[in-house]
């Protein structure tokens, strides 16, 4: 079965980091975002097309390096499709039917179940759901028995709980028909309201889910990740003069003091003082000085927390000093 994964978008809500990398390869917890999703996927799953368009290159350059044991095919979109361009844009090497994740999601899904589900309700797609207690950052579905009945992308805030497209189908080849080739296309906004009568199977499923495209996402994501057990700290770090508050994640070369924890992740060799941080990723390299204070954000490679400075709900590129007794909140640093 042939697995199409749209990861081509700008990333905008993850700037500065995804300035310098693309969405699909930002590090989260122990690896790029795309290769949890790569790492679940059974050996059905025989070929991954992988659909981008900002940050190609370096795309094409991790698959280049990295094998997973099935045939990963980076395919550039010479400008951005939207989320139905990009599958329309692959169509031709399409053979059947085929299943389609967004790049941005982790979670539990089980591969198989979800193409037995599409199968056993004979529509055009099948849409995995999942209940959130607001569906306005997402497309809200509205089910009756064994169908979706209404599609609405980024509804009005304020309806309360419900369930929301959890960004992993099934499609049957005819979707392509109703997708216009060479232009840019929302499968959300354009597509699912107009297949709708062909038969949406919603698929239900057990376990976690996160969408990781936002700060608050992005740690969620993190969260849950660090609770399904990927909390290592290397035999290549030292911990020993850190309070430590689990899950925390160290890669190797790290040297931690001070007070961390929960849900803090220190990629390769971050050098962290007598600082208090929680709810934080570092992506590599960074550095905090002592009685800093570092919360609810992401830092990138390299930078550098200066002596009792506060950093909190920020996102900070690749490279930013933030200076002695700075307070830093709410804010994206760096280009
Ligand atoms: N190839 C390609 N080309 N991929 C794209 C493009 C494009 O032009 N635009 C977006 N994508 C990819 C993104 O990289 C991401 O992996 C996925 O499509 C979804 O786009 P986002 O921009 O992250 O959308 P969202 O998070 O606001 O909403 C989507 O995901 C939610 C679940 O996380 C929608 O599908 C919602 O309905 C859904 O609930
Ligand atoms: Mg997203």
């Amino acid at each position: 079965m042939q697995l199409v994964i749209i990861a081509g978008g700008l990333g905008k809500r993850l700037r500065p980091i995804t300035s310098t990398r693309p969405k699909a390869l930002v590090p989260l917890v122990d690896r790029p975002m795309i290769v949890h999703t790569l790492d679940r996927l059974p050996p059905s799953c025989d070929e991954v097309l992988i659909a981008v368009n900002f940050g190609y290159e370096a795309v094409r350059d991790y698959f280049r390096n990295h094998t997973s044991g099935r045939e990963i095919r980076v395919i550039q979109e010479a400008k951005p499709l939207g989320t139905a361009g990009a599958i329309k844009n692959v169509e031709r090497r399409i053979e059947g039917t085929f299943v389609v994740y967004n790049g941005d999601v982790v979670d539990t899904i089980d591969f198989d179940d979800l193409v037995r589900a599409h199968q056993r309700g004979r529509g055009i797609g099948t849409i995995a759901v999942w209940s959130v207690d607001d569906p306005s950052a997402f497309g809200a579905i509205q089910v009756e028995g064994k169908r979706i009945t209404r599609f609405i992308e980024k509804p009005a805030s304020g309806s309360g709980p419900g369930l929301v497209n959890a960004g992993r189908y099934v499609f049957e080849p005819q979707v392509f028909d109703f997708i216009d080739g060479g232009r840019e296309v929302s499968l959300e906004r354009q597509v699912f309201p107009r297949i709708i009568e062909r038969g949406l199977t919603p698929y239900r499923y057990e376990g976690w889910w996160s969408d990781a495209g936002t700060l608050a996402n992005y740690l969620n994501a993190q969260r849950l990740l660090l609770a399904a057990s990927r909390a290592k700290i290397s035999p290549e770090a030292d911990v020993s003069s850190a309070v430590l508050t689990p899950p925390v994640h160290v890669a190797a070369g790290s040297f931690i003091e001070g007070k961390v924890g929960p849900n803090v992740v220190f990629g390769r060799a971050c050098k962290i003082g007598r600082a208090h941080i929680s709810d934080a990723a570092f992506l590599e390299g960074g550095s905090v000085d002592d009685k800093a204070t570092i919360a609810s954000s992401i830092l990138g490679a390299g930078v550098a927390i200066g002596e009792g400075a506060d950093v909190r709900d920020s996102i900070l590129g690749d490279g930013v000093q933030v200076p002695p007794h700075a307070k830093v909140a709410g804010e994206r640093l760096g280009k």
